[in-house]
């Protein structure tokens, strides 16, 4: 029986991993390195100082910046990203969310909010749906990202709801592991490839129906 939702927002409540592409992308471009769609997809999940790390390696450039000139790095692909999220609007919300977290509002099951992203308040504002959560776990609190369970640990947590009575939705490998490790009960949204460490894979929210998640 659930008794609470923990939702990734990337990829799950919203499109926006292609908007992460492009502004990494062109950070990438003009520091020399090259990144393409399929390796995009290991950065799912992943921080934003974490991401750099991984681009900085791929394109051999690991040694190549100070800490200062990192956060730089990483402060302009946000001001990128934050340029691309300028015109998300309800109508970008992946088929799906609406009703279901609706509708565990209606039924009183806690929904909260576990993304690396520390966009996640304003993106959820832009979609007028932030008060349809109870909690964001703030990613900055957390002393691992995911693949660490820590994050859906917290997120249990901050709903007061125990790990095995959750749910959670998540796109990414990591996500997927993380959930795995703190015991929760994963549905994984397949965009590109499959999920297999998933215990659901589903490609739209659409297909879960609250009343079976409930009883
Ligand atoms: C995750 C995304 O949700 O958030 C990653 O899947 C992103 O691609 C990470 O890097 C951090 O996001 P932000 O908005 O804090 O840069
Ligand atoms: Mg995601």
């Amino acid at each position: 029986m659930v008794k609470g939702l923990i939702f990734d927002l990337d990829g799950v409540i919203v499109d926006t991993a292609g908007y992460h592409y492009l502004a990494w992308k062109k950070l990438a471009s003009e520091i020399g390195i090259d990144i393409d769609e399929q390796f995009n997809q290991s950065l799912k999940g992943i921080s934003r100082v974490e991401s750099l790390d991984k681009i900085l390696r791929h394109g051999n450039k690991q040694n190549s910046f100070t800490i200062e000139e990192k956060n730089m790095l990483s402060e302009r692909k946000n001001e990128y990203y934050l340029k691309l999220l300028d015109n998300i609007s309800p109508k970008d919300i992946l088929p799906g969310v609406l009703d279901l977290i609706k509708q565990a509002n209606q039924y009183n099951i806690p929904c909260v909010i576990a993304s690396a992203s520390q966009n996640a308040p304003t993106i959820l504002k832009k979609l007028a749906i932030k008060h349809y959560f109870q909690s964001i776990v703030d990613p900055q609190s957390l002393k691992q990202g995911k693949p660490d369970p820590e994050i859906f640990l917290k997120a249990a947590r901050l709903i007061d709801v125990p790990a095995q009575y959750c749910v959670g939705f998540e796109d990414s490998m990591a996500g997927i592991q993380a959930l795995k490790k703190a015991r929760i009960y994963a549905i994984g949204i397949i965009a590109e490839g499959p999920l297999h460490e998933a215990d659901r894979e589903v490609y739209s929210l659409t297909e879960i129906n609250i009343h079976t998640l409930i009883k």
